[in-house]
């Protein structure tokens, strides 16, 4: 049966009247395929849409890892903008949108690989959306090629520390000293597993190997760099998606908050913002991770030129920064995780703080928290969208917020 896709799901899957769901479609593309239960899994393109492409990558059918490489750059960016005004539109704010910040191919730096034993040796790769298949993925054109070239280090892993059923997961971390590498679900620790383990990590050139949360062997410090200042993060810790998304978020905030001289940092990771920030500006940084915070601190210590710089360990959500805390700043981050930050919003509108730079990585929890400040007097400036999670659907964006 022929159908027209009219629009984009939040998976990425063209949706036609029905709905019926298809894979790797775009809107305005009529096409052709058997409907089981609402979805049409292998459809034939009948009339492609002029933004259709060749998907760059070979192992984009099978891996699961991408949803949009059928799509040219502008179709997605476009589509991006326009999830993010949609979200926003629903909160009745209309939004002037700055062009769209793409990070290249091959630029991921952080990325989840699962591993599991074979007969002979070990399988290691992405798991498909969905599904139990394991994927590998040796051309990707998504991931830093370090994170590539560390397959053979996690294959010789998941054959050492796998259990005969079990399946290890990957945390692979490019950093400025090599690939930081943090194995989870692995075997228990015992006997000569340590000495066997730091071994390998050395012999396949990792920067730090974590095993089930413990630290085997830190090779080199894997830091990454935060303004003036170097940090080792904790293993496994946030970090902005590519080098290039970081650098066009921390654009729009040291935008915002230029010209402040008291700043809070909320959900401020390993420093991220904090740490460029205090080339300028006094910051206090809260978190709710302490191992975080330890990081970002020893960064700062260790770095010359900056203005002082505290932290905090707390949790937001249930002990949001009062308005008697918030007054001492002309200037507030906030890059709250996918749950947005409703209550902090609130406080941080009682108070009125002159100026918040809000960023996100959920459009719907973004608008719902900037009606906040927009219903408490606050002006929104431009948002800048950022894909640095490139072909997936995932939306990244920042904008200023000032007092009108
Ligand atoms: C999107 S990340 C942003 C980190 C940092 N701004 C950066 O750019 O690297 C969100 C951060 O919020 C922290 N977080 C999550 N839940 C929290 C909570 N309830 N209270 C405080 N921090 C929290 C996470 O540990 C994470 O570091």
């Amino acid at each position: 049966m022929s159908v027209t896709i009219t629009r984009l799901g939040h998976h990425g899957d063209g949706i036609a009247e029905g709905p019926v769901f298809a894979p790797r479609t775009l809107p305005g593309e009529e096409i052709d395929g058997e409907i089981v239960e609402g979805r049409i899994a292998t459809p034939k393109i009948v009339t492609p849409s002029p933004d259709r492409v060749a998907a760059p990558c070979r192992h984009y059918k099978a891996c699961g890892g991408c949803a949009l490489q059928h799509a040219s750059d502008n179709f997605v960016a476009g589509w991006k903008q326009d999830v993010v005004r949609t979200a926003l539109a629903a909160q009745d704010i209309a939004a002037e949108m700055l062009p769209v910040h793409t990070s290249p191919p091959r630029a991921r730096r952080r990325a989840v690989f699962t591993g599991r034993r074979t007969k002979k040796d070990a399988l290691v790769g992405l798991h498909a959306r969905a599904s139990d298949v394991i994927t590998e993925i040796p051309d990707c054109q998504l991931l830093y090629p370090d994170l590539l070239a560390a397959v053979p280090a996690l294959r010789a892993l998941t054959v050492f520390g796998a259990s005969r059923k079990g399946e290890l997961r990957f945390t692979v971390t490019r950093s400025n000293a090599g690939v930081d590498v943090s194995v989870e679900g692995a075997k228990p620790l015992e006997g000569q597993m340590l000495m066997t383990l730091g071994a390998m990590a050395g012999e396949h050139g990792l920067a730090r190997l974590t095993w089930n949360g413990e630290m085997i062997a830190e090779i080199r410090p894997p830091y990454q760099t935060f303004g003036k200042a170097r940090v080792n993060p904790p293993a496994g810790a946030f970090l902005q998606a590519t080098q290039e998304g970081e650098n066009a978020l921390l654009s729009a905030v040291l935008e915002t908050v230029s010209g402040a001289k008291h700043i809070a940092d909320l959900f401020s990771g390993c420093g991220t913002f904090a740490l460029p920030m205090a080339e300028n500006a006094e910051v206090h940084a809260v978190e709710s991770e302490a191992d975080m915070l330890r990081s970002l601190d020893q960064g700062w210590r260790m770095a010359t030129g900056l203005k002082r710089v505290t932290t905090e360990a707390r949790d937001l959500f249930r002990r949001p920064l009062l308005p008697d805390e918030l007054k001492r700043y002309d200037a507030v981050v906030i890059d709250p995780p996918r749950a947005g930050a409703e209550y902090q919003m609130m406080e941080i509108a009682t108070a009125q703080v002159p100026v918040v730079s809000a960023v996100s990585c959920n459009p719907v929890t973004f608008a719902r928290d900037a009606k906040i400040l927009t219903q408490a007097g606050y002006e929104m400036g431009p948002v800048t969208v950022v894909d640095q999670f490139r072909w997936s659907t995932h939306v990244e964006m920042a904008a200023a917020f000032t007092l009108k």
